[in-house]
């Protein structure tokens, strides 16, 4: 991390922009008119009124030069494609794995493995959920179990390894399951808990015990590049980057991940060395996917993947998230806003119960919050909390532990002074947070990513209202 001259953090840029794409900052009341368009729901926004896309850094990280002049040598065929062997032999070259299974996104790689690897009954603990992962497993009529540390749910702390397993509910899962575990997965980073990491340690020792009881570990490396960052400067800084991946790599059965997040590229990816599993899962990806030397990836999309990676593995390049990541939570600290901590990957969040305490459970924070800093910043965040949990029954809403917007950091996309701007109007919005209000489930609406809902009340006009009189003309 570099520092200005006054000792305060610079996450300095360690690229040049070589293409860009116009964006547009809409009016503070186009912001309110499209949040209402949209059910109060950030998805259903449309690109043309958001100014910061921060929903997600699924497939919208920026790519290099050289990932884009790679897509012109992909070698476009159906079969025996020498893209192939190329993005196998990188594979090989950093997770130390033989086999690899090309899928076309993360959720399709849980698919597959969820297919394969799991009869019915069978019981997949992991030290945290995911929901794509959850929705395969109970596809195939298998169970999931969290064992997460405790401290993994403390929003505000100091810890550095907030995704690392309970080692001992692990052993004692595997005890009183025994010859009932499908795999173990271990997600590195943690996506639901603020994107928090995993330690490197922690993943070795989880690897020990499942192969104590002779279980199948199972790495999920989508959001991999700032675990890696993490585990080398918190943990492990003796090691390099390479060094780490493979060390974990040797350590776990299968690896695989989405090429969306990891890799600054499209796609999906299931590795291992182990060939009994590679022949059960083949077929599968035939069947689901496309002739496994392509399944389901543009090939394009995979030869550009094969620099991609290469970047996963330069220092300078995956700092940049994470750094990005923590001066914004710092800066939104001196404001007092309740940020999760230490900041972690993947994105900034929000805490939202402390952010708005006035707005009950039942009334969605975290939704409430979300539309607010979009109508205030054109910035689209991410509701993770009550109206994004799954559920059973749709009238019996849940009231989550966590109520979190996530302002996710999509990588080499934004300059510092945008993340400046974002800073100064989440610093209006919390002085402005009395104005927040809730949100309610229009009638017969869905519970999913197309939800609609309404604000309770007018609030945001009048949240509209003091924006005009506060920041005058300016958008
Ligand atoms: N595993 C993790 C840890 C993820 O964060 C995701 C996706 C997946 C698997 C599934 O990958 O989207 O390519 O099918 N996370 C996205 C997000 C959706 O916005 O956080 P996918």
């Amino acid at each position: 991390m570099i520092n200005y001259f006054s000792r305060e953090p610079l996450p300095l840029e360690m690229h040049k922009i070589c293409y860009v794409q116009k964006t547009q900052l809409q009016p503070v009341e186009r912001r309110l008119a499209a949040a209402r368009e949209a059910g109060f729901n950030s998805y259903r926004l449309t690109s043309n009124d958001v100014y910061l896309d921060m929903l997600t850094d699924s497939g919208v990280n920026a790519m290099t030069l050289c990932q884009l002049a790679a897509m012109m040598r992909a070698d476009e065929a159906y079969a025996g494609s020498t893209t192939f062997s190329r993005l196998s032999a990188k594979l090989f070259d950093i997770f130390d794995k033989k086999y690899f299974l090309p899928a076309h996104q993360g959720r399709a790689c849980e698919q597959i493995l969820s297919r394969g690897l799991i009869k019915e009954g069978q019981l997949v603990p992991m030290n945290f959920e995911f929901g794509t992962t959850i929705n395969q497993i109970k596809q195939v009529g298998g169970r999931h179990v969290s064992l997460l540390l405790d401290e993994g749910l403390v929003l505000q702390s100091d810890k550095p390894f907030k995704g690392n397993f309970d080692l001992k509910k692990l052993r004692h899962v595997l005890e009183s399951e025994r010859g009932n575990v499908a795999f173990v997965r271990i997600e590195a980073g943690t996506n639901l808990i603020g994107g928090q990491p995993i330690s490197m340690d922690n993943i070795i020792e989880a690897a020990a015990i499942c192969r104590e009881y002779g279980v199948l570990t199972v790495l999920d490396a989508s959001l991999y590049q700032d675990n890696l960052h993490f585990i080398r400067t918190r943990e492990h800084p003796e090691l390099s980057t390479r060094q780490i991946t493979k060390l974990i790599a040797q350590a776990v059965d299968i690896i695989y991940f989405s090429a969306r997040k990891l890799g600054f590229g499209k796609g999906g990816a299931i590795l291992t060395n182990d060939e009994s599993i590679f022949l059960k899962l083949e077929p599968l990806i035939a069947r689901f996917e496309g002739f496994p030397t392509y399944g389901g990836i543009s090939i394009r999309d995979m030869e550009s993947l094969i620099d991609g990676l290469d970047d996963t593995m330069d220092d300078d390049t995956i700092a940049q998230g994470p750094n990005f990541i923590a001066y914004l939570a710092g800066e939104l600290q001196k404001y007092g806003i309740p940020v999760v901590t230490p900041p972690g990957g993947l994105g900034c969040h929000i805490d939202a119960r402390k952010f708005v305490p006035h707005v009950p459970l039942s009334e969605y924070p975290a939704g409430s919050l979300a539309a607010a800093i979009y109508i205030s910043s054109g910035a689209r965040g991410m509701e993770r909390g009550g109206i994004d949990e799954p559920i059973e029954n749709p009238n019996d809403p849940p009231f989550g532990a966590m109520e979190l917007v996530r302002l996710a950091m999509p990588r080499r996309v934004y300059t510092i002074s945008q993340i400046n701007y974002l800073i100064d109007r989440l610093s209006w919005l919390y002085e402005n947070r009395d104005l927040i209000g809730g949100l309610y489930f229009e009638e017969g609406a869905p519970r999913n990513f197309y939800d609609r809902l309404n604000s309770i009340g007018d609030w945001p006009e009048r949240l509209v209202k003091k924006f005009r009189i506060d920041f005058g003309e300016s958008l």
